[in-house]
């Protein structure tokens, strides 16, 4: 086995078009989509990957009609209650960047709930990004270091890239907030405000598969070709440097 990407981050796109082809509708797709969230997660967990961040909701995705967003909400509740358990076993912690206030409250609850529950694991980060978007983000960031700035706290020369990612919702993550894989499925090619920070130097990868489509096998493979890419940063081919 090559390097393992210690952090995956996952745009699961393609849940609608992937009903609508097949004659039902978009809410089938996301109820498959959520299935294939369980298996990416334990495949993620068992080949030592760090960190795996899944873009469940973006802060776009307000624009969607009412009733689309009450079944993602749904399925997001049943999905930490159907699978904590196995997440536990797992050793997996979870955590949440985006809006979360802006949830319905009984949905923030449940949230908090299984946050906590595994909060005291020692395996695998895995983050949902809800109601998340990198440039708010970065704004927010922006914001807050100005302050720190204008309070005396901190040197204008003091502002710095690591400063700055002590800023952003993804500062847990310490040295793996960087983003080593990114993987957008469906066949679409755009980041969509997704971790633009984190994912400076990420390896991209868009698949052709629609997220009810991107089985383990196609997870596998994609970390296996990970292994075969040499990265090198803005500097030198290894063999030339
Ligand atoms: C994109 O498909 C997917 C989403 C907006 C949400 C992702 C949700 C899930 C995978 C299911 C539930 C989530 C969890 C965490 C259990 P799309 O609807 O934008 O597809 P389209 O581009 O074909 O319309």
């Amino acid at each position: 086995m090559g390097l393992i990407p210690r952090h995956i981050a996952i745009v699961m796109d393609g849940n609608g078009r992937w009903a609508e082809r097949r004659g039902r509708p978009r809410a089938y797709g996301h109820v498959r989509g959520s299935s294939r969230v369980r298996e990416i997660t334990r495949v993620a967990s068992e080949s030592g990957v760090q960190t795996l961040t899944l873009y469940a909701f973006s802060s776009e995705n307000w624009k969607r009609p009412e009733s689309e967003r009450a079944i993602l909400w749904r399925l997001l509740v049943k999905h930490l209650r159907r699978e904590r358990k196995e997440l536990m076993q797992q050793n997996v912690q979870l955590h949440v960047i985006g809006e979360l206030h802006r949830l319905p409250l009984d949905v923030q609850e449940e949230v908090k709930v299984s946050v906590l529950a595994m909060a005291k694991n020692t395996g695998m980060r895995l983050v949902f990004a809800v109601s998340y978007g990198s440039r708010q983000e970065l704004v927010s960031a922006a914001h807050n270091i100005v302050q720190e700035v204008l309070g005396g706290k901190v040197q204008l020369n003091e502002v710095s890239e690591a400063l700055m990612e002590a800023h952003l919702s993804t500062a847990f993550l310490g040295q793996t907030s960087d983003v080593d894989l990114l993987i957008r499925t469906s066949g679409e090619q755009r980041l969509s405000n997704f971790m633009l920070w984190q994912s400076a130097y990420a390896e991209l990868l868009f698949v052709d598969e629609c997220w009810p489509d991107f089985t383990a096998e196609h997870f596998r493979g994609v970390i296996e070709s990970y292994g075969k890419r040499e990265r090198r940063f803005g500097g030198l081919p290894s063999s030339q440097s």
